[in-house]
């Protein structure tokens, strides 16, 4: 992925990345003063209304320019970069993110990590988008930078790292773009493509496809599905 040096581009082109950190921001029902501890904060979009709904906010990202703009954006939270994937977590009570797990290659050992630096009685959020989302690009185009599991996925991820899931939830949206292209350039902006995966010839192929099937009053449709689980250690 293109986070760090597309850091600067994100805020611009991740409108739903951020509409849903603020549906995760309520569904996580943080008590005032109570301290969490936020991994792949990006430029502060949960960690914003945390700290407005009066979180304790310990915020942190692995991307340099993501931290240097979040602490510039949400000051109220300490900042620190962390990797999480592979960094040593310190310890917390409330443990979240949105939009960091589906990124790691073996989400059930990253969580089994996540777990162990959880303090007795601690509990976790983590959001991340989920089949169906960006179903309409997803049939045109086989290669994706993800696997895409669905809530019984993520469920069954979760099962296996020893965490029992005590609530969930599923927002599944339609948002709107100018065109086929203008959506492709907004995941590219925003740094969630990795290496490109197939050639110009059948990225042009599958654009204009795209805007002949969903095409609706001069914008196309796109799906969006974010699924946020609340977890404990069984
Ligand atoms: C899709 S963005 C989400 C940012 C923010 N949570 C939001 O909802 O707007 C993913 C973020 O995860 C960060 N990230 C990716 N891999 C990471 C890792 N291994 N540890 C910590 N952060 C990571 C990226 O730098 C980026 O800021």
């Amino acid at each position: 992925m293109r986070f760090d040096a597309c850091a600067d581009w994100y805020d611009v082109h991740a409108a739903p990345q951020r509409a849903f950190a603020a549906r995760v921001g309520a569904f996580i029902q943080v008590a005032p003063g109570e301290e969490v501890l936020e991994l792949g904060a990006g430029t502060g979009a949960l960690s914003r209304w945390l700290c407005e709904h009066g979180a304790r906010l310990r915020a942190t990202d692995a991307s340099p320019r993501m931290v240097a703009l979040g602490r510039a954006a949400v000051p109220q939270a300490e900042w620190f970069l962390l990797d999480a994937f592979t960094g040593r977590l310190p310890q917390a009570t409330l443990q979240v993110s949105s939009g960091l797990l589906q990124w790691a290659d073996d989400p059930a050992a990253v969580l089994g990590r996540w777990k162990a630096s959880l303090a007795p009685g601690g509990r976790m959020v983590h959001a991340m988008p989920c089949d169906p989302c960006l179903v309409e690009w997803r049939a045109l185009v086989a290669e994706s930078p993800l696997i895409w599991r669905d809530e019984a996925g993520w469920r069954a991820v979760f099962a296996a790292s020893g965490l029992r899931v005590i609530r969930a939830r599923l927002w599944m949206e339609p948002h709107q773009f100018p065109s086929a292209l203008e959506l492709v350039r907004c995941l590219h902006r925003s740094g969630v493509t990795g290496r490109p995966r197939l050639g110009p010839g059948r990225l042009r192929a599958a654009i204009r496809r795209y805007d002949a099937l969903h095409q609706r009053a001069g914008q196309v449709v796109s799906t969006w599905a974010w699924l946020a689980l609340e977890a404990v250690p069984v």
